[in-house]
Formats: C-alpha cells, structure tokens, sequence
C-alpha cells in the first residue's frame, strides 16, 4: 500500500482555474518561471471541491500570448517588448480522473472521471518530484496483484511501472496499431510473455510472416507451441506441427466464395448442384458414422467430413449428362448439361494445386469424423500434451488470395467451439490477429472471401464478450482495417503512427477527450506507446517492455551491414530452390 500521500501544503500554485467545459479546464499561469518546464502530457492537480481531493489532468497545449493589456499599450508605445509578466500563460488540459488522499480508512486512490468539475479560480499544481512519485504508486497499486499486466514505463516517470488490468485488457477486445517498425510485434511477444508466466494462458496468435517461429518452445527463450498451416512441401511428410484445415470445415459461403465466378450466368446452377451434392455427402458420412442425432439437425455448414472426389464425380456424370428426348429412341441435354463445366474446372485447379494442399490434400486421417475435435483439442487445451496455453499458428506459406477464407474458417471453427461449450466450463481465449489489414479489410474494399471473413470476425467482437472469446488486432494501416471491428475495441496501445489517413483512424475509435493526447502519435519514439482504455487508470505515453524472446522482425542496420557483410551466395540459389518449391529450403 502506498504510504506517500500528495501533497501540496506550502507550494505556491502554478496557476489558476480560468474556463472549464466537460473534459478540458482551461489554467491561467501565474508561475512564469515553471511554464517553461511544463511539458505536454505532464500532469496537473487541480484543488477539488473538499481539501481531499484533487482533479487530474493531463497538459494538451501551452501557450503564451502578449495579455490584452499589453496589446493594447503595445498600440500606443512601441518602445518595448513585453515583459514576461506581462504575458498571458494558459495550459489547456484535458480532466482524467480524481484523486482522493484519503479513501475511507484506506491510503489515497486514484479513479478514472472526474467526481465534479472544477471551480473557477481553483488554484492548480504541477504534479512532479516526490508529488508524481506518490501519484504513480497509487496507479501501480491500485491494480491487484492477480491482474495486473505490466506493459512498461510510463514516459512522465520513468521510475513508475505501468500496469494494465489484464482482465479488463482482454475482456472487451484490444488493438494495438502503429507504423512498420514501431514495435507491434515486439509488443505482441512481451504480451504473451506475461501471459506465459500464468498457469492457464489461453492465446491464439495468428502469424502471418512466420516471424514468431523463434517464441516456439525449444528456442531460446521460447515457450509456445508452434503450428504452421502445411505449406506445398509439407504433403508428403507432414511434420506434428504441420496443420491442415480440409475443405469440409468451409461452410457453403466460404466455399462458394473461393469457387464460384458470380459473373458467370451458370452461378446460381453451380452453387445450387454443388451445395445439394455436399449436403448428401456428409448425410453419407452421418449415416456410415451411425450418427442419427446428428443427421436429424445437421445443415449444409455444418463441419462435417465429405469425400470431395465423389462430389467431383457427381459434378461430371451431371455436366455430361443426357436424358431421354421426348421421341423415342433419342435423347437430349440433361437439366446440368454443360452448366457445371466451368466449375468443376475451378475446383479440379484448386484441389490440384499443391498451394491449396492444406484445403484439399489433408492427409487420410483428417476426413475421420473425431478429427475435428481432435484439432479443436489442440488448438484450444492449455493443459493437454500437445498444449501449451500459448500458440503460435504460422500462416505464412498461405497464398494471399485464399487468406482471408483460411483465416476466416479458423476463427469461425474455434469460436464456434467456444460458443457451443458449456458456459460453466468454458475458459477464456484471446485471438492475436497479426497484420489484420490483410484479411479485415474496410467492408467496402473486400472481396467475396473477404466479407465471408469481416462476417466471422465482426460476429465474434460483437459477441465474442458473452463467450469468453476476444481480439486482439494488430495492424500497420488501422485505416485499411474494419471499422466495425476496431470501434469494438476498448483498449489500444498506439504506438507510433506517421501516416495522417492512419492517425484519423485511430482518433476516431478512441473517446473525444483524448483526441489531444493522440496528436502526439507521430512523434512516439520505436517501443513507445500511448496506451488507453479501461484496462489503465491514466491514459499515457509508456515506454513499452522488450520482451525476451523476441520476434523474427528485427529492422536492419542497412548502412552498418552494407559496410561490413557481404551477400551470400549459397542463400541467394536456396532462395530460389525455395521460390520454385513454395516452402523454405534451409540451408
Ligand atoms: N519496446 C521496444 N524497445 C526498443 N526497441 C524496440 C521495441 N520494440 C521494437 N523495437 C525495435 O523495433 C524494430 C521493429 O519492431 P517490430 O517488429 O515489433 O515492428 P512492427 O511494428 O511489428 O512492424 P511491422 O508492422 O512491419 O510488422 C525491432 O527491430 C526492434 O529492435
Ligand atoms: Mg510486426
């Protein structure tokens, strides 16, 4: 408990309460010496209405402007320049919370909103020395132990530990945004680090660069499980970490939406013939499999194993089939005739396509009907043999055009686990969705799969609450990214963000008051973060911890390296071997 309470007894005031709208007060300085230190972002106490208690608020703009009084004598005598006292200081500040010295019989606290607005002319405090140092052990402390998630230091104090609530963190969906290179998936590693150092960890990270390869357990450091999604070269011989999704966990959307040419004027034929065949094929597995229950309820989306070959089969007997003509002894085009070519064209490319290997080239054991729940063992048990709570799941091998069906697909599969458990034993999972401008896009710039995935994913952080089932969005373009999906989110790390399009994006997720706090954005060094939500008492700028075990994604010193290594030539030919196998050659 933080003994040191904040006082300001025998310090003469900075200044003086001059307007005061909702969120912001407006100070008139009085102490011209101190404006010069007043930095944005610093804090200010602001006398509340008892002695107890003080309003905080966090600096947005100081200025200094010659007072109307020297306007107008400047008028009449030009001679000299005005005289600092002469000056009109004012700090804009925007009001965070209120801080009580005394909370009942416990020491002092800190919460968030402010318990009254402040009254003009209430003298004001910079909050600094031994004051800020006091002020920082009440955000640490006010955090349980049990909760408490910590991120960094806070740039105002850097003595000052910054600490999240962890449940509020994850409970309502999270984002962490910022430019290539500011440190997102450095922040993502540190994150799960700390999630790692409890019992039960539930974390699911989707990788889409294959750069958290180096957090898998056996590396230095490491201690997640690794997945990689099968890559063309690992058909043959899947390795354990190697996974598939079949096609049949696609429900008729996803499918369709990776098969079906909507210009083609046999559209709806094809995905009329196509869904009756894969329905009767997975009635065919219900019934061989003796599962009746199943088949009295199941739908054409259910994820149930089909034999893709026989469809296939059915698809052609119907495009080439003939019926009896109307004369006897001729015959005609059956109903299909010619209607399916085209389709069955497209599927045949794609099953063939060693790239789509992980869709339609599963090996033998994942058509069985227990596979499901086998894979759903593995992906979601933190206590399991194959499980550690931590996961990482390696899509970088996943051609781009499918991604956003595959992701999709996953993520629907886990939620709907989730959705479907019973509610008193279900535990809490986060999905990490790295570089989520690639398969959230704004609803407007999306494709057919990629509005299959928006309706996944918006689904699941519009409900996801309710089933234990949450975000985490990281992305360099927060503007390229799902709107819907990122004004769900109620805590952000924005780390820094250069790009104007990107800023506004950010600005108009998080709550007006704090639009002035975000102009900093561009100026953030690598690592630093303004961190918000209700997961953390002061909305602020914290350096961010560098976790151990750190991700593949290491900037390079172009110029130092340029100047000291040369290229290698055995990599360059294995780069090339790797190109034409589509999966990496180590060398
Ligand atoms: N907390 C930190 N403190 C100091 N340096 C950091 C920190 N986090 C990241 N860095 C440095 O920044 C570089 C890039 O970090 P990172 O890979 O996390 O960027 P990113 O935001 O994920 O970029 P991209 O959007 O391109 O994936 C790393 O080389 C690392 O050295
Ligand atoms: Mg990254």
């Amino acid at each position: 408990m933080a003994s040191i309470v904040m006082s300001f007894e025998g310090e003469i005031p900075m200044g003086r309460v001059m307007s005061v709208d909702t969120m912001r007060v407006f100070i008139h300085v009085d102490d011209h010496e101190l404006l010069k230190k007043v930095m944005v972002g610093n804090l200010i106490a602001i006398n509340g209405a008892t002695g107890h208690q003080f309003l905080i608020s966090i600096v947005e703009r100081i200025t200094r402007l010659p007072s109307d009084a020297v306007v107008a004598s400047e008028a009449l005598d030009d001679e000299t320049l005005p005289q600092p006292e002469e000056m009109q200081d004012t700090i804009r500040a925007v009001l965070v919370g209120t801080y009580r010295v005394k909370d009942g019989d416990s020491g002092p606290s800190f919460k968030r909103g402010a318990d009254s607005c402040p009254q003009i002319d209430q003298p004001c405090h910079l909050i600094q020395g031994a004051n800020l140092t006091a002020f920082m052990g009440v955000l640490s402390q006010d955090v349980p132990a049990d909760k408490a998630l910590r991120l960094g230091h806070f740039a105002i104090d850097p003595t000052a530990e910054a600490v999240a609530d962890g449940d509020r963190f994850f409970q309502r969906h999270a984002a962490i945004l910022g430019s290539t290179g500011s440190g997102k998936s450095y922040t993502v590693a540190a994150l799960l680090e700390r999630a790692n150092t409890l019992s039960h960890p539930n974390i699911l990270l989707l990788d889409m660069h294959g750069e958290y390869v180096s957090l898998a357990k056996g590396q230095e450091y490491g201690y997640a499980e690794y997945f990689k999604i099968a890559g063309p070269g690992d058909l043959v011989a899947p390795g354990a970490h190697c996974l598939f999704l079949p096609y049949w966990l696609l429900n008729r959307e996803e499918m369709l939406s990776m098969l079906l040419d909507r210009s083609d004027q046999n559209a709806p034929n094809q995905a009329q013939v196509f869904t009756s065949l894969v329905s009767d094929g997975k009635r065919k597995t219900l019934v061989d499999e003796g599962r009746s229950e199943v088949e009295a309820s199941f739908t054409v989306d259910s994820p149930i194993p089909y034999d893709i070959d026989a469809v296939v089969k059915e698809l052609d007997r119907l495009d080439n089939d003939r019926e009896p003509g109307a004369r006897a002894g001729t015959d005609r085009k059956g109903e299909w005739n010619g209607k399916l070519t085209r389709f069955i064209s497209r599927l045949r490319a794609k099953s063939e396509d060693r790239r789509y290997g992980f869709l339609f080239q599963p090996p033998p054991e994942s058509s069985t009907y227990d596979w499901l729940s086998m894979l759903a063992v593995r992906l979601l048990a933190t206590n399991g043999e194959h499980s550690s709570g931590i996961k990482v799941v390696d899509f970088s091998e996943v051609p781009s055009d499918v991604l956003p069906t595959v992701v999709s697909v996953m993520a629907r599969v886990l939620y709907d686990v989730q959705f479907w458990m019973n509610a008193e034993l279900r535990t809490p999972v986060c999905l990490v969705c790295d570089e989520a401008h690639l398969y959230l896009p704004v609803r407007a710039d999306a494709d057919a799969a990629a509005k299959r995935a928006l309706d996944t994913f918006e689904r699941i952080a519009k409900e996801g609450r309710k089933y234990g089932f949450a975000l985490l969005v990281v992305s360099q373009r927060p503007s390229d990214v799902s709107k819907t999906i990122l004004s769900q989110c109620n805590n952000f790390i924005a780390l820094r963000l250069t790009n104007e399009q990107d800023q506004s994006a950010v600005k108009s997720v998080m709550p007006d008051s704090m639009a002035g706090i975000a102009d900093v954005l561009p100026l953030l060094d690598i690592g630093e973060a303004i961190v918000l939500g209700d997961s953390i008492l002061l909305p602020s700028r914290i350096k961010l911890d560098k976790p151990k075990a750190t991700p593949l994604s290491l900037t390079k010193n172009f110029w130092r390296e340029w100047g000291e290594k040369s290229s290698d030539t055995a990599a360059i030919v294995a780069a090339v071997e790797s190109l034409r196998r589509q999966s990496k050659v180590r060398v």
